[in-house]
């Protein structure tokens, strides 16, 4: 019997208010299918959760967004984050579809 295929998608606004619609792989965060689509979203830490400047607001147009990691939650709590603000190094699409919008909140002036 074949495996149900996971067919989510990302719109995502990146750093230069520029839109892009890309599939995404579950297990992957926001960040990594960015950088594997050359969609610039600032991360000055690479992605260790450190930083701040992959930071995104997060629309689930379909199916929920997972939780904070603890990583995040501690930023979150530091900065002030709204509640649709997260980091996109920190948020992993998980093994079901979702149709998520993002959109990257360290812009270009
Ligand atoms: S890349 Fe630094 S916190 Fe996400």
């Amino acid at each position: 019997m074949s495996k149900t295929q996971i067919r989510s998608i990302l719109k995502l606004i990146d750093s230069f208010g520029d839109e892009h619609v890309l599939r995404t792989t579950p297990g992957a965060s926001i960040l990594e299918i960015a950088v594997e689509n050359s969609v610039e979203i600032h991360h000055s830490c690479g992605g260790m959760g450190s930083c701040g400047t992959c930071r995104i607001r997060l629309t689930a147009v379909c199916g929920s967004a997972p939780e904070r990691s603890e990583i995040e939650s501690e930023m979150a709590q530091d900065r002030g984050f709204e509640a649709d603000e997260r980091l996109s190094c920190q948020v992993i699409f998980p093994d079901e579809d979702v149709d998520w919008t993002a959109e990257a909140l360290d812009r270009e002036p």
